[in-house]
């Protein structure tokens, strides 16, 4: 199947969150994770029979979905999980709510890795929860994690939970093994 990734889709009058609160047409707006490449065909073809079918009621969430999400997860990375052990959220930021609403209890401390992306904070406090950052390190143009600074603040009976961004928006770093490896052990 043929990808074009280089062909310029215009997007302006789509009531795009993105494109369309722009104040000045020269300005590019590169803030947000959304992606200007037209979605893979086959994803296409399944919204549009699904259009077609014309009746939007309450849905169920089928076997087929949960099964997409495990056999992607066992074929990309040997990792196996029964069904019951997901729950279907709306995406990625309900999930992070969510999250932090059934592990931690309002003014508990959640971390973060800051820089982060913006919904990490606004989940912590909307749960009610402190906002506690163990700052990356930035050094020789990367970012990397500040352990001992993580080993101070997991210290804190109030730290209940370490929210992982991983591929790091915005610091672009999908965290090594070693690193994850070594969180872990600083976080117990
Ligand atoms: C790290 C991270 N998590 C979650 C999201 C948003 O996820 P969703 O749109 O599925 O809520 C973004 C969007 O930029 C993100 O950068």
């Amino acid at each position: 199947m043929n990808y074009h990734f280089d062909e310029i889709i215009p997007r302006r009058n789509t009531n795009s969150y993105k494109w369309d609160s722009l104040t000045s047409d020269d300005i590019l707006p590169m803030w947000v994770a959304d992606m200007d490449f037209r979605t893979a065909p086959p994803v296409i073809e399944a919204l549009t029979r699904r259009a077609k079918h014309g009746i939007f009621g309450y849905t169920q969430t089928p076997n087929t979905y949960f099964d997409a999400v495990t056999g992607w997860f066992e074929r990309r990375h040997r990792f196996t999980f029964s069904r019951d052990q997901l729950l279907f959220t709306s995406g990625g930021v309900p999930a992070l709510s969510a999250i932090i609403l059934a592990m931690t209890e309002p003014g508990d401390q959640v971390i973060v890795q800051d820089p982060v992306y913006n919904c990490f904070f606004s989940s912590i406090r909307n749960n009610r929860c402190e906002i506690v950052s163990n700052d990356l390190i930035y050094a020789g143009g990367t970012y990397t994690m500040d352990y001992a600074d993580l080993e101070k603040k997991v210290a804190d009976p109030r730290a209940k939970l370490l929210l992982l961004c991983s591929p790091h928006n915005p610091a672009g770093r999908v965290w090594t093994r070693d690193e994850l490896l070594r969180l872990g052990e600083g976080s117990r």
